[in-house]
């Protein structure tokens, strides 16, 4: 059995990935090993069978000694430890949900059901790092992915509605402190059925305002507002989520030679964990809808189509329908009045699941079977 070490698998992503890792009984078909950055000797996760004590995640002699590594622990660890595991002399192979190393010409951009051909021929070619790609960028292609693999597409233009998840768990702690700040001031006029809206409306806008209001990690209130800008400015005014676009989606595909325009605005809403994205699409050519339908579902086997109803869309197309779940589904397909080639399409996904932790298990699988 291959020896496979965990680190990070205590946050949000690494909890999730625990999560389905027993669903799935991948720990049965391994020997895992789980590390600490703080808790050496102490007791691992329960994953219904006997492990050893945590170990130490800086330890490279420990490292070292595993054939594949799954981390979880984020950016700086990956920064602090992976060269230096590399340099060792360690060949085993690294799984990543960082961005570090995401767009390094040895690693691979992983989300097998889109791009298994990639992922298995990087493994044949010997590529032993294996990357889990932006969020917004996996949930996009698992829901239009078929469409570029038919080369259907001329461009893309995403504007994405981002989850508090991604900015981390404290962000989603915050946001529902805003809310609950926000309800707060309202409250006594909220329980008067006599009270004016407008008084009420201005009662939440001055506790948003006010200096008190916490916004520790979010910066601004999120809760009852939008914050259209996600990480930082590369500098030509794109944001680098917006950056990820076109430079992940060409990586995952294989088509960094020819890269296929995306490009759009990243937007923080207040969803808790589900990532929505509005897609204008610009086909090559005039293609019916039903034919792209048929190509959507045929894609992978999590994408279903909504139809371009309004009561279907408001029940399945939104991110209390998904989240929790693998589904990706996909609605408001239709043409656009700029051209029989300008596609609208609105998709949801959930931010940890295909967004973050499933393609790193799969990848697992992959590799042990
Ligand atoms: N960068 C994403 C976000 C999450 O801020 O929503 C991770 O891919």
């Amino acid at each position: 059995m291959k020896q496979v070490g965990f680190v990070g698998w205590r946050g949000m992503v690494g909890s999730v990935l625990m999560q389905r890792m027993r669903e799935e009984e991948d720990f049965s078909s391994i020997e895992p090993i789980f590390f600490t950055t703080s808790q050496i000797g102490g007791k691992g996760p329960d994953i219904g069978k006997e492990i050893p004590l945590l170990k130490d995640a800086y330890d490279i002699a420990q490292l070292k000694r595993l054939d594949v590594i799954i981390s979880c622990q984020g950016g700086a660890y990956t920064t602090k430890i992976f060269g230096q595991l590399r340099r060792s002399g360690w060949q085993g192979y690294w799984i990543d949900a960082a961005s570090t190393l995401r767009m390094e010409d040895d690693s691979i951009i992983i989300l097998d059901p889109v791009n298994m051909p990639v992922i298995k021929q990087g493994v044949h070619n010997g590529i032993k790092n294996y990357i889990g790609g932006n969020c917004t960028v996996s949930l996009m292609l698992m829901a239009v992915g078929g469409l570029l693999e038919e080369d259907m597409v001329e461009w893309m233009s995403a504007t994405t509605y981002q989850a508090a998840s991604g900015a981390g768990a404290q962000n989603m702690r915050e946001l529902l402190q805003q809310m609950g700040e926000a309800h707060r001031a309202a409250k006594d006029l909220l329980d008067d059925p006599a009270s004016s809206i407008l008084d009420i409306d201005r009662k939440v806008a001055g506790a948003l305002r006010n200096k008190a209001f916490p916004v520790e990690n979010f910066g601004v209130p999120l809760a009852g507002s939008l914050i259209p800008w996600i990480d930082k400015h590369i500098g030509n005014g794109q944001s680098r989520e917006e950056w990820k676009g076109q430079a992940e989606t060409n990586k995952i595909i294989g088509h960094r030679d020819q890269p296929i325009p995306v490009d759009g605005i990243c937007v923080r809403v207040g969803a808790m964990r589900c990532h929505s994205q509005a897609l204008t699409i610009k086909l090559k050519q005039d293609v019916p809808l039903d034919e792209i339908e048929d190509v959507i579902v045929q894609s992978n086997r999590w994408v279903s189509v909504v139809p371009n109803e309004r009561e279907l869309t408001t029940e399945k197309l939104t991110p209390t329908a998904v989240t929790g779940t693998l589904s990706i589904p996909v609605g408001r397909i239709r043409k656009l009045a700029m051209g029989k080639e300008y596609l609208s399409v609105f998709t949801v996904g959930d931010q940890l699941l295909w967004g973050a932790a499933e393609p790193l298990r799969r990848m697992l699988r992959i590799l042990i079977e």
